[in-house]
C-alpha cells in the first residue's frame, strides 16, 4: 500500500538502518482513501477533534486554546493560523478516520510493529518541528506540495520509549554543529515521494523553499525489541502463584531490600527456565499483531 510488495519484502527481510526514498506504488490505495483535501477537510469542516490536533510555530508548540473549541478545532482558527505560516499537525488519524485504521493495522499484521499515522500541512516558505530524533521507525508520504529533509546520523543507540528521548538530551550546540557540517542526506519530497526514515535519525524538515503548502502523512512504526519480549514472558508469570504471594512490609524495609530482590531475581530465573517457549509464540505472536496500548507499544 505504501511500498509496493517487493520493497515491503525488502524492508521486512533487512529492516534498514539508514534512511531512502520510494516512490508510492501505482496501485496504492493512498490517494483514494485520503488525500490533502480530506486532511484539510477536517480542519475546514470543524471535525478535527482537538485533542489529536498540534499546531507549530519555529519548532514551538501553540496554546490549544488558540485554535479550538468544544473539543473541536475552530476552521476560521486554523485558517488563520495557517496564513501565519503554523504547521498543523493531525496525530493519530488512524484512531478517527476508518481508512487508515485499516493501513496501521495491516502495517502491524505484516511487520508485528504498532503505530499510528499523524499528518503534517506546513505553509510554504515556513517550518513546524525542527531538528529532533523520533522514537521509530517513520514513513512519509508526500500528498501535496514539496518538503525538504536534512537528515543526520543518529546521536544516540537505540532510542525507545521514553529512553534517550531527543527533548531530554538535546544540547543546544548540535544544531550549530549539524549545519556546520551539512546533513548526512538530504532529499526533497514532492508528491508522491515516500521516505523510510529509520529510528533515532535526526531531521530537519522544512518547506523554507516550497511554493506551495506541503501535505504530508507520517506513518510511524514501533519496533518491537528484546525488551518488550522481555515484558511478554515475565508479565507471563503471573499465572504462577509464587509471583502472587505477598511481600509483606517488612519485606520492603530498606534493609529487608536486599533480600527480597535475591529471592525475587531467584524465582525470575527458575521461573525463565521451566518457561515453554513453544506455549509462548502464539500469545507473543498476537500481541505483535494486536496489541495497540501507548502503555506497552
Ligand atoms: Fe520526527
Amino acid at each position: 500500500m505504501l511500498l509496493g510488495s517487493e520493497a515491503a519484502h525488502d524492508l521486512v527481510a533487512a529492516w534498514p538502518d539508514r534512511p531512502y526514498t520510494l516512490t508510492l506504488p501505482g496501485d496504492s490505495p493512498i490517494g483514494r482513501v485520503i488525500s490533502a483535501q480530506t486532511i484539510r477537510g477536517f480542519l475546514d469542516t470543524g471535525c478535527a477533534p482537538s485533542a489529536y490536533v498540534n499546531v507549530f510555530h519555529r519548532g514551538e508548540g501553540l496554546h490549544p486554546a488558540r485554535y479550538s473549541s468544544d473539543d473541536r478545532v475552530l476552521p476560521a482558527s486554523a485558517q488563520v493560523l495557517l496564513d501565519k505560516g503554523c504547521t498543523f499537525q493531525l496525530r493519530e488519524l488512524n484512531r478517527w478516520h476508518p481508512p487508515l485504521g485499516v493501513f496501521c493495522a495491516g502495517i502491524q499484521a505484516e511487520t508485528g510493529c504498532a503505530g499510528y499515522v499523524t499528518a503534517f500541512i506546513t505553509p510554504p516558505g515556513h517550518q513546524g518541528l525542527d531538528y529532533h530524533w523520533d522514537q521509530y521507525l517513520s514513513i512519509v508520504v508526500q500528498l501535496e506540495g514539496s518538503k525538504t529533509w536534512e537528515l543526520w546520523k543518529p546521536r544516540v543507540d537505540a532510542p525507545y520509549r521514553d529512553h534517550s528521548m531527543s527533548t531530554d538530551l538535546w544540547q543546544d550546540e548540535w544544531v550549530a554543529q549539524w549545519m556546520q557540517a551539512g546533513p548526512d542526506y538530504e532529499f526533497e519530497l514532492t508528491v508522491g515521494d515516500v521516505l523510510v526514515l529509520p529510528r533515532g535519525w535526526v531531521h530537519n524538515p522544512h518547506s523554507r523553499n516550497a511554493s506551495e503548502a506541503s501535505v504530508h502523512l507520517t506513518f510511524v512504526l514501533k519496533e518491537r525489541v528484546p525488551q518488550w519480549v522481555a515484558e511478554r514472558l515475565i508479565g507471563s508469570a503471573i499465572n504462577d502463584v509464587r509471583f502472587r504471594t505477598v511481600i509483606p512490609p517488612s519485606g520492603l524495609d530498606p534493609a529487608q531490600m536486599p533480600e527480597t530482590i535475591k529471592g525475587v531475581r531467584a524465582l525470575v530465573i527458575d521461573y525463565l527456565n521451566g518457561l515453554n517457549v513453544e506455549e509462548m509464540v502464539p500469545a507473543l505472536r498476537h500481541a505483535a499483531e494486536k496489541e495497540m496500548s501507548h502503555a506497552t507499544l
